[in-house]
């Protein structure tokens, strides 16, 4: 039952509905959270979640090197730590980032609380009401919430197999400012695209950051799945070809565990200057704790052997998801991610990824449907499939489930076009 007042169940149950920000009305509970929290299930083949496979990293390289800092730094590991992030690992930070070509300044990286807090952190020093902020369609859902969530527009860019359009760049920031909107970034995942799984060429690299340069706007080159190529090593990131005009965020949640939450941003100086002070407001300091074991374990493990074992493992299962749809799912399409954690499906004209979500877990089988990755509505032809927390055999179930499902939408579409 719903009040006259208040819009829905949910809010009705909340007494405090009318005291909440204007800008929280981006924060709602998309409608298919509920069926995710079935999907958890462990019968459930789920192709939904961007985990990592955090159980391939061995235990002791991490006990190893927390008990390394309990007993040689315990105090300052307890302690609050800096606002910028703890000094050597910044000057890590420039190894693991040199391995994608960046020459930087550990002076310029902030360490944060994952990538994700450093889109919270830019979206509040660069997001007023009404701007907008060009992104890839599709894009990481998370940034898009960040980005909503301080009233910002989502004007999204299409991609083709080389990735993000430069010509669509274009004529989308011409239109936009034809219609006097204010463009204050543009925010890419530009290698094995979350949720895509493509790449933007070496050309398009350039182009793209020219076309930023020409009209003012800013980059946000958010990559946290560069270092999980399979075969060829991907374009080097946008950030080594333009130190000015580029704010580079990395993480250790994919090449490493999620669950430390420790991820930077390389940023020209003066923007650096003032995400240290919005990472003060937020936290005080990113935990020293989880920043130390990193250290420490960058310093003593083999940490880039460890990442090319992340490699052999969800090449595995990409393979595995690629021969499982082409022999179920003969009927879509999908992309050849060369990295990462995604391949996104298209499926046969008219039918529906979102409807057709409560009948897949039926089936026992779960993805994240095409329209949590654009603002507009868009996406419902297409699915997101993730290939990395499930193991190669659960893959391969789990397409199969998939094709059961899509078949049976396929002869419902054909029943309704024959009775019409
Ligand atoms: C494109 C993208 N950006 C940011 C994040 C957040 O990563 P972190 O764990 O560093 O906050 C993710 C996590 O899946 C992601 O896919």
């Amino acid at each position: 039952m719903t009040s006259g007042r208040l819009g829905s169940d949910t809010t009705n149950l909340d007494p405090w509905h009318d005291s909440y920000a204007a800008r929280t009305a981006g924060l709602s509970a998309s409608e298919v959270r509920a069926l995710f929290a079935v999907a958890s299930r462990p019968e459930v083949a789920s192709l939904a979640g961007g985990m990592p496979f955090v159980s391939a990293l061995p235990p002791e390289l991490v006990s190893g090197a927390i008990d390394r800092v309990m007993r040689e730094q315990g105090p300052v590991a307890l302690q609050y730590g800096s606002g910028q992030g703890v000094p050597k690992l910044r000057e890590q930070i420039l190894d693991v980032m040199a391995l994608e070509g960046i020459r930087a300044n550990a002076d310029d990286v902030v360490v944060t609380t994952g990538s994700q807090h450093a889109l919270e952190l830019i979206a509040k020093l660069f997001l007023d009401p009404g701007d907008v902020v060009l992104a890839e369609g599709p894009s990481y859902v998370t940034a898009l919430v960040v980005f909503k969530s301080f009233q910002a527009a989502i004007d999204h860019v299409p991609m083709d197999e080389h990735g993000l359009i430069p010509s669509a760049l274009r004529e989308h920031i011409a239109r936009l400012r034809a219609a006097g909107r204010r463009m204050k970034f543009l925010y890419t995942v530009p290698t094995f695209n979350n949720p895509a799984g493509l790449t933007l060429s070496a050309q398009r690299r350039v182009e793209v950051l020219e076309i930023a340069r020409e009209n003012g706007i800013l980059v946000i080159e958010d990559n946290p799945y560069g270092l999980l190529y399979f075969e060829d090593q991907p374009p080097q990131a946008m950030r080594s070809l333009d130190s000015d005009g580029v704010i580079y965020l990395g993480t250790f949640s994919k090449t490493l565990a999620p669950g430390f939450r420790v991820g930077w941003v390389l940023a020209p100086t003066a923007i650096k200057d003032k995400l240290v002070l919005a990472n003060e407001a937020a936290v005080l300091s990113p935990s020293n704790f989880s920043q130390l074991v990193i250290s420490e374990y960058l310093a003593s493990a083999d940490w880039r052997g460890q990442i090319d074992t992340f490699r052999g493992l969800y090449r595995e299962r990409r393979d595995a998801m690629l021969s499982a749809l082409e022999e179920y799912l003969p009927g879509c399409e999908w992309t050849v991610p060369a990295g990462g954690f995604y391949v996104w499906l298209t499926l046969p004209e008219g039918l529906d990824s979102r409807a057709m979500l409560p009948r897949a877990i039926e089936q026992l089988v779960a993805y994240t449907p095409g329209t949590a990755f654009y603002s507009d509505g868009d996406g419902a032809a297409n699915m997101r499939l993730s290939f990395c927390y499930p193991t190669p055999e659960f893959i391969r179930e789990g397409v199969r489930r998939l094709s059961i499902v899509v078949n049976a939408e396929l002869a419902l579409r054909d029943a309704h076009a024959n009775l019409a």
